[in-house]
């Protein structure tokens, strides 16, 4: 018998329930300590690939590594106990084949103890979905802004600007929800098209840069505290601890160079 209590996350299918329900409030994190702050007010923690631009300054989320989600992945499921989390699977490691997202994601799920993986693409996608939900994975879906196709879309654009192509993407939500997502993220399209998915399925969506009547919102955590250099044009900052944390050193700096730590502290006696 085990002595430690057992942690109660909340869970995939609980997420999938809520379409239509009590707005889903989520945000990313990547360390253990916010995590453990974002747990207390969120349903799910995204442990996204945006890491890499974030907390490892690359220029897109095509270079980060497997090893790289799962050691976030770990640090967030250590620092929290109460909401879901879900790992981005990154770029190149789901693409090629079903098996191979099985294969990626098992390893993902094994080794962080998330519950769920995120993966981007519509229509493309849904097979793999499909296959990864039947075998135990909870599959979230990425549609619309996909920035993992940077390369082939020529930049981070906001989509449906042009109606003609609205279709494609409530096509592409379709899919995904009939092949088993529980959840849609559905980033960067135009406010009617988002509504217009939101009506189209009957998972939740989750916005980011999209409309306030998706079944949630998703902020980037850095973008919102003001901690990101390149916060997208949408995104309304809760908080502006760049400035603080640029006084903080500061001060700890001045007072380090005129041997002025005050009275003492930082010495061990
Ligand atoms: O990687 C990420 O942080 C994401 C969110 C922007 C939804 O996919």
């Amino acid at each position: 018998m085990s002595i430690t209590p057992p942690i109660r996350r909340i869970t995939a299918p609980q997420i999938r329930a809520r379409k239509g329900g009590e707005p889903i409030v989520s945000l990313t994190s990547y360390h253990a300590h916010t995590a453990a702050i974002v747990d207390r007010y969120a349903d799910f923690i995204l442990v996204g690939d945006s890491l890499g631009m974030v907390m490892h300054g690359m220029d897109s989320t095509v270079g980060v590594p497997l090893d790289l989600m799962i050691m976030h992945g770990r640090a967030v499921v250590r620092g929290t106990s109460r909401a879901l989390i879900v790992v981005d699977m990154p770029f190149g490691t789901y693409e090629e084949s079903p098996n191979m997202a099985f294969r990626n994601a098992a390893k993902i799920m094994k080794e962080t103890a998330c519950g769920a993986v995120k993966l981007e693409g519509g229509a493309r996608m849904a097979e793999t979905i499909r296959f990864l939900s039947e075998r135990g994975i909870p599959v979230m879906a990425h549609i619309g802004l996909t920035p993992q196709s940077v390369n082939t879309m020529g930049g981070f654009k906001v989509q449906g600007r042009d109606e003609a192509a609205w279709q494609v993407h409530i096509d592409d939500a379709r899919a995904v929800a009939a092949a088993g997502a529980f959840a849609l993220v559905v980033e960067g399209v135009v406010e009617d098209l988002a509504d217009r998915i939101t009506d189209a399925v009957d998972i939740p969506t989750i916005g980011i840069g999209a409309s306030r009547r998706c079944d949630g919102q998703i902020l980037v955590l850095e973008d919102m505290l003001g901690l990101n250099p390149r916060v997208p044009k949408f995104v309304k900052m809760y908080g502006d601890l760049g400035p603080a944390i640029e006084r903080a050193v500061a001060e700890y700096a001045e007072e380090v160079k005129s041997r002025a730590f005050p009275g003492g502290e930082n010495v061990y006696r």
